[in-house]
């Protein structure tokens, strides 16, 4: 089922505050914008309010029994890149931007936020926020090199209403492997529409950068990032901040 809401602050914002409340929102339900005049980006961004874009969250409630939360941005990123690739003659220029981006030709296409909820006396849940950049083509000045829209790239308006049907069926069929715990094929398809493995990337954590070669998804769904040093890191979180060339793998 889809609510739509004309205009809200952030639909992240209002399914937080009515699980806080002790309201049901069950799994499968989603909240679709037209506007939001206070979204919400990850580390702590706004997020830009386009008119004719798919602005959604729907709400996770997890089980003790279920894989590490954090894959559930993984989920929503193969969902949203099949959903969007769909509506592409060319989805080559479609790429997985790790952790949470979809870009599309080297700008910001698609973003995700997931946040997690505590609920007394419930098992915490996780609202997974979407938003993707369909019809609109003016972006503020701040972003206007960095981010576009399907209408920017192809020059053809998308109808928000299909494309988000195509979002809700694919995200139900990721979620199935989530529950299911087949992290191998989630990983594998993530892994498929990126192009960051083997090269050299510089991840931005907490302030702290750190430089390396990307190696893959370990089957949490942390990034593998080998420094030159040889060490491995784990990263669960972090903002890439560059991608170079295809990396050496070891100090020499
Ligand atoms: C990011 O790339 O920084 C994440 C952007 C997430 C935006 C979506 S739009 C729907 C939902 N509501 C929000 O306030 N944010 C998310």
């Amino acid at each position: 089922m889809i609510r739509f809401v004309t205009e809200t602050g952030s639909t992240n914002t209002d399914l937080a505050s009515e699980l806080r409340a002790g309201m049901a929102v069950p799994e499968g339900e989603w909240l679709v914008a037209d506007r939001q005049v206070s979204g919400r980006g990850r580390q702590g961004r706004a997020w830009f309010d386009g008119y004719g874009n798919f602005m959604g969250s729907t709400v996770v409630h997890l089980s003790p029994r279920d894989p590490n939360p954090a894959t559930l941005a993984l989920v929503a990123g193969v969902a949203a890149y099949e959903a969007v690739s769909g509506v592409l003659a060319d989805p080559s220029l479609l790429k997985l931007k790790w952790p949470n981006d979809i870009l599309l030709n080297g700008k910001k296409l698609a973003g995700i936020l997931c946040e997690c909820i505590a609920q007394s006396g419930y098992t915490p849940a996780v609202i997974v926020g979407i938003g993707i950049n369909l019809n609109h083509t003016r972006f503020p000045e701040n972003i206007q090199d960095i981010a576009t829209s399907l209408k920017l790239e192809t020059g053809k308006n998308v109808n928000r209403t299909e494309l988000a049907l195509s979002l809700l069926q694919n995200l139900d069929s990721e979620y199935e492997d989530f529950l299911q715990g087949k992290m191998e094929n989630l990983i594998r398809k993530w892994t498929e529409q990126s192009d960051m493995f083997g090269k050299t990337v510089t991840v931005n954590q907490k302030g702290k950068t750190l430089t390396g070669v990307a190696m893959g998804l370990n089957p949490q769904g942390k990034l593998i990032l080998q420094t030159p040093d040889g060490k491995q890191h784990l990263l669960d979180s972090g903002e890439l901040l560059a991608t170079g060339a295809t990396g050496k793998t070891t100090s020499d």
